[in-house]
């Protein structure tokens, strides 16, 4: 099967070259002393439209370029494939609809409508958006672009894969994260045809093991996922076309937790200074865990989008910089009179802590007579401060809480 899907990503490539990034493959210095061998990072967060998802949905439209121009194109995406129809239809003058479940966030909703596409609100899941997306296509002829379970979708994602050979022909692992398994099909095809040696791993969050639940029982089976960080993979299920090529092409699976894929995010931001989604993060938080990686070989990263919302970007911000010790929250008693709050701040000043929040509370109910409680958000130059400043306090005759 994927020696005819090896000719498919040849075509692709040829035909989205010029169209389309070929994305930066980065060395990270960083992440590479982790596991003390050589890691590279693929930059499909810096791909048009902020992921990898133009790539498969322009191949698809440029190949089927009479019906579509003729019927329209109509697609169902509550996120990153939206965005990647909008914009390829865009680019080859065509009337795309797209179909969103009513709750997607109006960020993605707006980025979708700013490429030009009508956008429809439907039903509460992602299922229901398909069923009606089907149901348009079914009545008007427009061409149905299916998020991965397509030979030509999964071909046009694994141009990443042939990138990534011209750009470290000795590659010896890549790590992608796994939806309903377009990306890491065409990846792992394009790989595997040229060397069969070099491993394919692929990522689930926890909160839905798709892939790894079907692979365990030799068939496709439907998950209930919950809510994650790394809504971009939250499918129910594999494709049947997907499940049968990922069990040619990919080696390993693994699955990562919610605070492993924020602090991949966090990482990412704060070291290499790239803005990362969830499922983006998942190859990252994988190595971080050690499942992938090894010591003196080639591991490449696909970090697949960039697409994120800042509420949660100042979520995992905050839950990472605290987690570094960065931010720290100190809440005292101290003696009701004046000047006592000072000291407090004096000690804080003293090792360069800026203060965030500050509460002091002198009538609560369930403050002793005498006293007052002072709470503080604090930023901190390092962790080794907290423990000093907490110190100082003490040795004062401050009450920590
Ligand atoms: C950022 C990102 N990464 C990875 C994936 C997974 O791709 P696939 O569904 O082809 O496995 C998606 C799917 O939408 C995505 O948006």
């Amino acid at each position: 099967m994927i020696e005819n899907l090896g000719v498919l990503i040849e075509e692709a490539f040829a035909r989205l070259e010029g169209k389309i990034h070929r994305t930066p493959l980065d060395y990270s210095a960083t992440f590479s002393k982790i596991v003390n061998g050589n890691v590279f990072l693929k930059l499909e967060n810096m791909q048009k439209t902020g992921s990898f998802k133009v790539r498969g949905a322009l191949f698809k439209i440029m190949r089927n370029l009479d019906q579509a121009k003729e019927k329209g194109v109509v697609a169902a995406s509550s996120g990153n494939h939206a965005q990647g129809v909008a914009y390829s239809s865009q680019m080859m003058g065509i009337d795309a609809t797209i179909v969103m479940p009513e709750p997607t966030p109006p960020f993605k909703v707006n980025a979708t409508r700013s490429y030009g596409a009508k956008v429809l609100l439907y039903g509460s899941v992602y299922d229901d958006a398909y069923n009606k997306a089907l149901e348009i296509s079914g009545e008007t002829g427009a061409m149905l672009v299916h998020p991965f379970n397509d030979l030509e979708i999964i071909a046009g994602q694994g141009t990443i894969g042939m990138e990534i050979l011209k750009q470290l022909p000795d590659v010896n692992e890549v790590v992608v994260p796994i939806g309903g398994g377009g990306l890491i099909s065409g990846i792992g095809a394009a790989l595997k045809l040229k060397n069969r040696n070099i491993k394919v791993v692929g990522v689930e969050p926890e909160s839905a093991p798709k892939y790894k639940t079907s692979k365990e029982r030799g068939e496709i089976v439907r998950i209930d996922p919950k809510p994650s960080l790394a809504d971009g993979v939250i499918t129910k299920s594999v494709g049947n076309l997907t499940f049968d090529i990922m069990n040619e092409v990919v080696d390993d699976v693994v699955t990562v937790d919610e605070d492993s894929i924020a602090r991949a995010i966090y990482l990412l931001m704060e070291r290499t200074k790239l803005v990362v989604e969830g499922a983006g993060a998942l190859p990252l938080a994988a190595l971080l865990n050690g499942a992938v990686g090894k010591a003196g070989r080639n591991t490449v990263l696909v970090l697949s989008g960039g697409n994120i919302d800042l509420t949660t970007l100042y979520r995992i911000i905050l839950r990472g910089l605290s987690a570094d010790g960065r931010i720290v929250e100190i809440s005292l008693m101290l003696k009701d009179s004046p000047g006592e709050l000072k000291k407090v701040l004096d000690i804080i000043y003293k090792f360069r802590g800026n203060i965030i929040e500050i509460r002091h509370d002198r009538f609560g109910l369930k403050i002793p007579p005498g006293f007052a409680k002072a709470d503080l958000v604090v930023e901190l130059p390092n962790k080794e401060c907290e423990e000093q400043i907490r110190s100082e306090l003490r040795a004062l005759g401050f009450i920590a809480l």
